[in-house]
């Protein structure tokens, strides 16, 4: 928040994460969705927790991966956030308007950094306009994942588009031109297998 009428958001819909607790749950897993406000409807079959904030979210899923075999996190996660948010409305009175922001935590990184067990999966999407493998393997990398989903911008809002998925040892998968819920059922599938493998 930046006062209590405004905010600093993006234009992410929910609708990759919502398809990815679907596709979960459709696959007899216990889900817990930690969402942030988008205008979808709520699945049935999981926990649900509403957050607001980056600081909420990386409560909730500190609470949620203490319990679970694998987190996806599809969330698009602001980046910064205001120093300080004003109490009141902050009214029209300056020509410039300078909000001072800092970086939020990122929730990915640390759970990658702080799984419960060896076994537990961990799976990121990674969002970029260019150099799209190069960037999104070096999160892979930098957040120590087992898998990392990678789109383009098109992929905000969209019913369908086009990922790119890679794990520390496989090459490049692509699917292209596929519903969100495709997607998410091969995400799900993907993060099954690396889940069953870390078993054997
Ligand atoms: N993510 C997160 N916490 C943040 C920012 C991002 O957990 N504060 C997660 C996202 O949910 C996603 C992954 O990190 O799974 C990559 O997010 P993305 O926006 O593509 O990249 P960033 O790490 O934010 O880096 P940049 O914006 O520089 O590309």
């Amino acid at each position: 928040p930046i006062d209590p009428v405004r905010h600093i958001g993006n234009r992410s819909s929910g609708k990759m994460g919502y398809a990815v607790a679907e596709a979960a749950r459709d696959r007899g897993a216990a889900v817990w969705l930690i969402t942030a406000p988008v205008s979808l409807p709520e699945p049935v079959g999981i926990e649900i927790t509403q957050v607001q904030t980056a600081n909420e979210m990386k409560e909730a899923v500190a609470r949620a991966v203490a319990q679970a075999d694998a987190l996806i996190m599809a969330a698009a996660v602001a980046d910064y956030t205001p120093v300080r948010s004003a109490k009141t409305k902050t009214k029209k009175s300056e020509r410039h308007l300078t909000i001072r922001l800092k970086p939020t935590p990122d929730i990915l990184k640390w759970a990658g950094k702080h799984r419960k067990g060896k076994r537990q999966i961990v799976v990121g999407f990674a969002l970029e306009d260019r150099n799209l493998r190069v960037n999104a393997e070096k999160k892979l990398t930098d957040k120590n994942l087992d898998m990392i989903v990678a789109n383009s911008p098109e992929a905000i809002a969209a019913d369908k588009s086009d990922v790119q998925i890679k794990t520390p040892d496989s090459s490049w998968i692509k699917i292209e031109n596929a519903t969100k819920a495709a997607i998410a059922k091969k995400v799900v599938h993907l993060a099954e297998k690396l889940y069953q493998a870390k078993l054997t």
